[in-house]
């Protein structure tokens, strides 16, 4: 099967969710600005055709061992440690990572990820959602779209993402765990907000809200200024969670760095481009 032939309308809820008809989502698109605008979050509930979801938990079997595993100590940076500041510095503040990305040149041309990524309507609509005027795909080879897989044991601790938003669609849930938690635009362009970053850390509760994605859930989150992690896991079923990546200028990729410790490998593009990001965030 190639990808033309794939009916993404058989995967999405077109019934709940016509995003291919824009004149029936006024009501949509505003509670979506809301939720965005509110707290950089909003979750489209059965995004995904209930009955169809197991074809993409059988996507991400076929896939999976393709998955870069990597167990390390990051900051929320994912830079390097700083000893010229107090060691309560969010700067300073290193957490066990392990987790696994498919990257996104093993799907092939029979994924249904990548259907949906590829399909016209798509993107219009979260660029819509997001109300963002500078929309543009991830340029990346290695990270469009991607397969976060994640077992026993295994979470995510705190960070920020490298990409603007992020879009993505919950496929299997652990038995138990996999809690996502955030607090909601805690940096921007201009401040990285240290000290309200540092009471997140420290746990406050009055800034993190949680989140239980069910399989089937499409989420588009502001992660490059929400502080996010998902909690540890437990049970033997794997986590599938599939991201699709946008990004407010075109031809943007990860950083070489970033690149080989997410998918464990660096193209040329990821050398060619490094440092021509046009913002002057950390990571
Ligand atoms: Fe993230």
């Amino acid at each position: 099967m190639s990808l033309r032939e794939i009916d993404v309308k058989r995967y999405i809820n077109t019934d709940l969710y016509p995003i291919d008809k824009n004149s029936v989502n006024a009501g949509l698109i505003a509670r979506s600005h809301a939720s965005i605008k509110a707290d950089g979050c909003v979750v489209l509930k059965s995004f995904l055709r209930s009955e169809r979801i197991e074809e993409l938990v059988q996507e991400c079997d076929r896939v999976e061992s393709h998955g870069h595993r990597n167990f390390t100590r990051t900051n929320p940076y994912f830079t390097n440690d700083r000893s010229d500041l107090p060691t309560s510095h969010p700067l300073r503040r290193f957490y066990d990572r392990s987790n696994a990305f498919v990257p996104a040149d093993n799907f092939g041309s029979e994924s249904i990820l990548r259907a949906i990524f590829d399909w016209p309507a798509f993107a219009p609509f979260i660029k819509e959602v997001l109300g963002e005027e500078k929309f543009f795909p991830y340029a990346d080879p290695l990270a469009d779209v991607t397969v976060n897989l994640a077992e026993q044991g295994n979470g995510f601790p705190w960070h920020f993402d490298t990409n603007n938003f992020t879009v993505t669609l919950a496929i299997q849930n652990a038995e138990s765990g996999g809690d996502f938690e955030y607090s909601p635009m805690v940096r921007s362009l201009t401040d990285e907000n240290y000290s309200v970053v540092e009471k997140v850390l420290d746990g406050d509760k009055e800034l993190i809200k949680t989140i239980r994605l069910e399989p089937g859930d499409l989420q588009i989150f502001k992660g490059r200024y929400s502080l996010h992690r998902v909690t540890p896991l437990s049970g033997l079923r794997k986590r599938y969670v599939a991201i699709f990546s946008y990004v407010a200028e075109p031809g943007m990729v990860s950083s070489p760095q970033r690149a080989k410790e997410l998918y464990g490998r660096v193209l040329p593009i990821h050398l060619e481009r490094a440092g021509l990001r046009a913002d002057s965030l950390v990571d």
